[in-house]
């Protein structure tokens, strides 16, 4: 058998093992209470970062990494789902097994583009040498279907002065040319990314690092780089950030710059650090922007190392899913994130309240329970201090308007202990929040800020508390979300 022959039987043989695990646990996957009924969740497995998210053939394509043998990290194919309305996912086959020299250790992160109708994904082969050290390669994966990947093998190297800590390359053109970002590491232990470009998408010219920070962190992840409104914004995942005061309270945080690309000079002009969520369960965001000219945001509803085995989804042989899809917006120099306008059709019969009064009291609404729904609070009038919404036993989110400072609290899956995110908000407006078994997914003040989490609690107290310390008028919807 030639070389190639026998790749190609080892890579079904992975493929096939892949779906023999996924019907071996797929009946105690689906008897877990914590499913999720409207997210992108495994089939089986452990899934984190979402890979690949681009718009190609009239569908919307998203691919994830997932390690269908079991919930820990140590295998990865790139799962593949598609849809025509960012609504209903369909699941298609595995697109990459890490089924090469190559890329045997895992299918690490990246993206797709789109280019002369065929669908490239570039992503990080992960290899582990004999005596266990890291090597790494920027892998190319080519399709003229959407479904079925050629690899292509590596078309970027190591280069000096970094360590093997690189990895999850990002493809966009600008003007005529393309470029490439990745993550990385320097051989000082400093976190940064690096710029590539190429015209031919084969051939890949590096350029050197975009920004010269020495002081934030010692890895990147995920690195994502696009325009709005004229500004560049660099997304990213650093690792190794102190906390300080409310910020930075996750072990690995995710956040942006906003500044000025020079792709000429290769340097990168930028503001301050912003995360851009709050909550306990954000990590490694990928955007693409779609035909409508959107850009679109998925995130992982996870972050790597925090308390994964102590999710009780594991003793169901699955753990972690993606976000709702987002859309970006740039405001005033910070991103705002909508939950994408299409939701709008996963919702079943409303119920609408209009200009409740709060009067220092806790409150339920007839018909406002449930636990896969959807909750609109408009603020129409508020001289109360604190406002607060509760969902079943443990999971709280408290408008404090006297600080300024919105907290949510949940159960802690460590110590059943309640535990809590906070931030800085001026003024409470209004809030959209996506509740669906165990996540929550909060939009303050129309996408200015943004708490995202997983909760583990009693599913069948489906109640939700309205509480104020003084006088408050809202306009309170609530719509229960069809199972997808
Ligand atoms: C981020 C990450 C990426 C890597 C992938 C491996 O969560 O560590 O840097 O490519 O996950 O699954």
């Amino acid at each position: 058998m030639n070389e190639h022959n026998s790749f190609i039987k080892s890579d079904n043989e992975l493929k096939t093992k892949a779906y023999q695990a996924v019907k071996n646990s797929q009946d105690k996957v689906r008897q877990d209470p914590y499913r999720l009924h409207y997210h992108i969740m495994p089939s089986v497995g452990l899934l984190n970062d979402p890979n690949g998210f681009v718009y190609y053939q009239g569908k919307y394509h998203l691919f994830y990494q997932w390690n269908p043998f079991g919930t820990n990290h140590s295998s990865k194919f790139w799962g593949h789902f598609s849809s025509k309305n960012l609504v209903d996912w369909h699941e298609e086959p595995i697109a990459l097994a890490p089924s090469s020299w190559f890329d045997k250790n895992g299918c690490y992160s990246g993206s797709a583009i789109v280019h002369e109708d065929q669908l490239y994904l570039f992503y990080t082969g992960n290899v582990r040498d004999e005596n266990g050290d890291r090597e790494t390669y920027q892998c190319l994966a080519i399709s003229s279907d959407g479904v079925n990947f050629d690899k292509k093998g590596p078309v970027v190297q190591l280069p000096n002065g970094y360590t093997a800590h690189f990895r999850d390359p990002k493809v966009w053109k600008h003007e005529e040319k393309w470029y490439m970002i990745i993550g990385a590491q320097t051989e000082q232990v400093t976190g940064t990314v690096v710029l590539y470009e190429s015209i031919d998408l084969i051939s890949w010219r590096f350029l050197g690092p975009i920004t010269e920070r020495q002081d934030f962190g010692y890895m990147w992840e995920c690195p994502d780089l696009f325009s709005l409104n004229d500004k560049d914004v660099l997304l990213f995942s650093p690792q190794g950030i102190e906390p300080e005061g409310y910020h930075y309270q996750n072990i690995y945080q995710s956040g942006y710059f906003v500044g000025k690309l020079d792709y000429q000079e290769v340097s990168y002009q930028h503001g301050r650090f912003e995360e851009i969520d709050r909550g306990f369960d954000f990590y490694a965001p990928q955007t693409t922007v779609d035909n409508k000219g959107r850009r679109l945001m998925f995130g992982w509803m996870g972050v790597p190392e925090e308390n994964e085995q102590d999710h009780p989804t594991i003793s169901h042989h699955w753990i972690h899913a993606l976000t709702m899809p987002r859309q970006l917006e740039l405001k005033d120099g910070k991103l705002f994130q909508h939950p994408v306008e299409e939701l709008v059709n996963l919702r079943k019969e409303a119920v609408i309240y209009s200009d409740v009064v709060i009067k220092g009291e806790k409150i339920q609404m007839p018909r406002v329970n449930g636990n896969a729904v959807e909750l609109f609070l408009e603020v129409k009038e508020n001289a109360s201090r604190q406002f607060s919404v509760s969902f079943g036993n443990n999971t709280q989110v408290l408008f404090d308007q006297e600080n300024k400072l919105v907290t949510l609290k949940r159960k802690s899956m460590k110590s059943n202990q309640l535990e809590k995110r906070q931030c800085h908000l001026n003024d409470f407006k209004n809030v959209r929040i996506f509740l669906d078994a165990s996540s929550i997914e909060i939009f303050i003040n129309g996408g200015e800020e943004v708490f995202t989490t997983r909760i583990f609690d009693d599913v069948k107290n489906d109640s939700i508390y309205f509480h104020s310390t003084g006088k408050m008028i809202i306009d309170i919807n609530k719509w229960e979300l069809k199972q997808v």
